[in-house]
């Protein structure tokens, strides 16, 4: 199966959504094949969710198309949305009412995955209010994998959760992948945790976004470790559309080299002129030519512009 073949995959073609008057999504398209992870990642407020929520068919596009072969798509919202009269038992069992399954096999199903997903029973007994913020997420996936989904469509859902936590969570959701029955769209703001968990990388633009790198990961998830995610963080990075798309410009001074005094451009002025892209909405430094990108888990990582391969490097 690959990427070219659209009658297993989900497929977006050319989706445009704007709000009102205010432009989200121009032109997106992706395609996920079925059985992969992918991971979106986007700066704050560039559409990811919105992006989700067609997929998810929760939203019409203005314009646009999807095409998937999926029969069961479950949801985790950016907000857990737990029902507040039901415990954490409930909340989990909530979705399998609508399933043909018999009260003993419901209460199995939800029971299985209160153990997997970390809680004691005494934790099942709380109520939404009783639980941390990372509980209330963890909940809100054991409730969408206890419909055996075929597509799971994941905004954000492991945000609060330290890192241990988000490995048990991955670990969860990896084997039901591996088993061929489910396919996974991630939205995540850690690159960390894409190069992690993800099969493929969508990159998208600042609003209106449009999806502009894509990266594949050969390598299976349980074989990366911190030096091959570190190592796969500084390679995504490399590209400079990734970069400009994610990375936060360290310099605030951005004046064009036309209104210096002298009309002299400085060496910070070539690296900008070398950097594809970068004329975009969120310039790079004129002044040193370097950024940061800080993931959850990782360490500050700071690179800087070799403006003779014209590529990113760590440093
Ligand atoms: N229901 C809505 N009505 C009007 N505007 C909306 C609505 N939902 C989202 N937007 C706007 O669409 C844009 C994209 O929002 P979206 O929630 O998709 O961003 P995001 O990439 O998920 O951001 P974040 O990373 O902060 O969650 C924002 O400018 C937002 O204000
Ligand atoms: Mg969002």
């Amino acid at each position: 199966m690959t990427a070219s073949d659209p009658d297993s995959a989900l497929v977006a073609g050319d989706i445009v959504h704007a709000f009102g008057t205010e432009a989200v999504l121009d032109g997106l398209s992706l395609t996920l094949p079925q059985g992969e992870v992918g991971c979106l990642i986007g700066r704050s407020g560039c559409g990811k969710t919105t992006l989700l929520s067609i997929l998810g068919r929760l939203l019409t596009p203005c314009s646009g198309t999807i095409r998937d072969p999926f029969h069961r798509p479950a949801f985790v919202f950016q907000d857990p949305c737990l029902l507040p009269w039901r415990n954490l038992r409930d909340n989990i069992a909530f979705g399998l009412t609508s399933l043909p399954l018999s009260r003993t096999e419901r209460h199995a199903r939800a029971e299985r995955l209160i153990t997997d997903i970390g809680f004691t029973p005494r934790d099942a007994e709380k109520f939404p209010h009783q639980l941390s913020g990372g509980m209330r997420q963890r909940t809100a996936l054991a409730r969408a994998l206890a419909i055996e989904p075929d597509l799971l469509l994941l905004d954000e859902p492991f945000n609060a959760l330290d890192a241990g936590l988000r490995r048990l969570m991955h670990d969860l959701v990896r084997p039901r992948v591996a088993r061929g029955r489910l396919t996974v769209l991630m939205v995540t703001h850690d690159l960390t945790e894409a190069a992690q968990f993800a099969d493929r990388i969508f990159v998208m633009s600042p609003r209106p976004a449009r999806i502009v790198a894509e990266h594949r990961i050969a390598t299976p998830s349980p074989e990366r470790d911190g030096a091959f995610v570190y190592a796969e963080v500084s390679r995504l990075l490399a590209d400079a559309p990734t970069a400009q798309a994610l990375l936060r410009w360290r310099d605030k001074v951005n004046r064009p080299a036309a209104s210096r005094k002298d009309g002299t451009r400085n060496r910070a002025d070539s690296h900008v002129a070398t950097l594809p892209h970068s004329a975009g909405s969120h310039p790079p430094s004129q002044k040193q030519g370097t950024a940061s990108y800080c993931g959850w888990n990782a360490p500050m990582m700071h690179f800087s512009f070799n403006t003779a391969t014209c590529t990113w490097v760590s440093r």
